[in-house]
């Protein structure tokens, strides 16, 4: 069965709709990427299932309940975990009071050993003010806030947009150990290749609707994405 399901979801920030009829799904297990051009309306697309839009149609469902009528608060209980592109951390803090702040965690201070054994780099970090950090110290860090209410589902915008080349390979292997953890994972990415490779299916969005989806090896070797979202090279 669907983790997550979207059915029909529309929606936008006024009165026009910057989405339109998106049916999405992820599995357990799963690790499932949106790509598509600048504007195409996939950061949009994760806020209207976070219930972060301000207007919304449709259908979200998450384990085969509905939770479209759900505030963005209890959708993170339930079990969606969000990074956001940016400001995904508190910069002001400390690593470790980042992790101290995380909402609903019981036993708080053994579940930051228990997320930390993933990021050791962190670990040495762990009194620095998170605005010291390099870019995929801090990466880590927003992973490891996301991680602490043992979410079934992450959502990540663009997680390596802001980083050095050399970071990414680090991102992507983050990302990918994250489905043996049990957690399933929603990705919206640039880097759609590479995406692509670690996921097991994607969709490809323009204008806000759905114009390619299938599996990631169909999707790699499908040449209207190789021309449109991969690069011809
Ligand atoms: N807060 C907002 N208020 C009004 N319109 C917005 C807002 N955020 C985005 N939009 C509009 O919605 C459309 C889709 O934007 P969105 O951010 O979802 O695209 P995206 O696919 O995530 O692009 P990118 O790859 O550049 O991050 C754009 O036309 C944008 O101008
Ligand atoms: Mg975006």
């Amino acid at each position: 069965m669907s983790l997550l399901t979207l059915k029909a979801l529309g929606g936008g920030y006024s009165e026009v709709d910057i989405i339109h009829g998106i049916d999405l799904d992820v599995r357990a297990g799963e690790i499932v990427t949106i790509a598509g051009t600048n504007g195409a309306g996939k950061s949009t697309l994760v806020k209207a299932l976070l219930g972060l839009l301000p207007r919304v149609h449709g259908d979200v469902i998450l384990d085969g309940q509905s939770i479209t009528a759900l505030q963005a608060e209890d959708r993170f209980y339930a079990g969606l975990a969000y990074v956001p592109q940016v400001a995904n951390v508190f910069q002001s803090l400390t690593v470790r009071e980042n992790l101290l702040v995380v909402r609903g965690v019981k036993n708080i201070t053994s579940r930051i050993d228990e997320v930390l054994q993933a990021f050791p780099a962190l670990i040495e970090k762990l009194s620095q003010r998170a605005g010291n950090l390099s870019g995929g110290e801090r990466q880590q860090l927003a992973f490891a806030r996301a991680l602490m209410p043992a979410p079934r589902l992450m959502i990540l915008d663009e997680p390596t947009a802001a980083l050095a080349p050399a970071l990414v390979e680090k991102v992507f292997s983050l990302v990918a150990d994250l489905p043996a953890r049990g957690v399933a994972v929603l990705m919206v990415e640039q880097r759609a290749r590479q995406a692509l490779e670690i996921s097991q299916r994607g969709y490809i969005l323009d204008q806000g609707r759905c114009v390619l989806s299938g599996e990631a090896s169909a999707l790699l070797s499908d040449s209207r994405m190789t021309q449109l979202y991969l690069g011809t090279h």
